[in-house]
């Protein structure tokens, strides 16, 4: 079983008992955890997931379990109010390990992930069975459904309060600390690359004051700092197999932020005509329909709880993030290319990623007025 040592399957021997494992297979095609279903013996009784904590990009482990423990126990607790019957499908469910007290001296007893000899960091989920996901949204109604997914979510949690989340990555959407960064780069420009790209730095900095609004109202008490997803892709809501919508998974980025984050992120990534990293800018574009779709959904689930401040920020968020990840692609090219993985031979590859998020920006705001 590949990435899975001797060790770490018997410590998955006690975690799942009293259910035995048959197989333990990678799964899916997620780009941030490694993933794993671990089948086990006996039709009638459950598989798991076994997921290897990406400890590279989260420092504080513990800090991003309990989130994720405090945030499913809240949907939990709701979805008991409610009186929803098939719960263990409507919210991910965290499986403990329960150690016996002689087991290596451990003290522990009941662990919500386990590190093993290697320092891999390793939790179980339940597995959810007979459910699907897509990687895009492809049509105005599928985009529908994303925005309900992660409206409903929002719903879920529109009671609880995001302060008490761990902020597992520290100013993750903090865009006046990302031009700040841009701003360094380009008066130090360490690698010389900055004559290259001056009039994408004039093009970026030029916005800074309009796109450090959503911060300062945040900072000022005008919008309420809420439970956010901050990783909105359509492959992280869950379906069944008659594409009703089950829960959101993946909330390994569940933290304290403003609700248009999560509207910013999934339009930015799913409502482009073209690629993230499009050498072709002629394809990159905002798709307008995609985007009405899942507004359509979002606020349908959402609307009763939207402050009205907040509701005027959801057409914003996808420019935000847009803006936010130009900025970013481009600080890392003048930087040299120290942050996101470039293609092989392609030195210019954050510079056309940085390119074409330029170009979707410039797409959205000639269509903001519209939407
Ligand atoms: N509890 C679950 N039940 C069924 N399938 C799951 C469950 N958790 C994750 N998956 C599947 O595994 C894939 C990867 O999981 P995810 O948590 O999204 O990891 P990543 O951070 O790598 O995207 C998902 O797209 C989904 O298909
Ligand atoms: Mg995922």
């Amino acid at each position: 079983m590949a990435g899975i040592s001797e060790s770490l399957g018997r410590i998955i021997d006690i975690w799942i008992k009293p259910f035995e494992v048959v197989s333990i297979l990678e799964h899916g095609n997620g780009l941030i955890n490694s993933t794993y279903k671990i089948e086990t013996k006996g039709e009638e009784n459950p598989d798991f997931i076994l997921q290897k904590i990406n400890h590279n990009i989260f420092k504080d482990v513990d800090g991003l379990q309990d989130n994720i423990i405090m945030v499913t126990d809240h949907i939990r607790n709701g979805l008991i109010r409610d009186g929803v019957k098939d719960i263990d499908r409507r919210v991910l469910t965290l499986h403990y390990l329960n150690l016996e007290n002689n087991y290596k001296g451990k003290d522990e007893s009941r662990l919500s992930w386990y590190k093993d000899e290697e320092g891999g960091c390793w939790r179980i989920f339940k597995y959810i069975p007979n459910t699907r996901s897509y990687d895009k949204m492809t049509s105005p109604a599928m985009a529908e459904l994303a925005g309900r997914a992660f409206g409903n979510f929002h719903k879920q949690l529109s009671d609880f309060d995001g302060e008490s989340l761990c902020e597992v990555i520290p100013g993750f959407h903090n865009t006046p600390m990302r031009i700040e960064n841009l701003r360094k780069r380009v008066a130090a420009d360490p690698v010389g690359r900055l004559k290259d790209v001056k009039a994408e730095v004039e093009f970026l900095l030029s916005r800074a004051g309009e796109y450090s609004k959503i911060v300062e109202m945040g900072d000022a008490g005008l919008i309420p700092k809420r439970v956010v997803h901050q990783d909105t892709k359509f492959n992280n809501v869950l379906l069944d197999m008659e594409d009703n919508i089950l829960c959101v998974i993946d909330l390994d980025t569940v933290m304290p932020g403003y609700i248009c984050y999560d509207v910013g992120d999934a339009i930015r990534t799913g409502a482009n005509k073209g690629l993230e990293d499009d050498e072709n800018l002629d394809n990159v574009e905002f798709d307008a329909d995609i985007y009405n779709g899942f507004i359509k959904g979002f606020t349908a689930e959402t609307h009763d709880m939207l402050t009205p401040a907040e509701a005027d920020t959801l057409a914003f968020g996808p420019r935000l993030l847009t803006y936010e990840q130009a900025v970013r692609f481009l600080d890392d090219y003048i930087d040299g290319d120290n942050y996101y993985k470039c293609r092989k031979n392609y030195p210019q590859h954050n510079l056309v990623r940085a390119r074409a998020q330029i170009k979707l920006l410039q797409s959205m705001e000639k269509h903001y007025d519209a939407v």
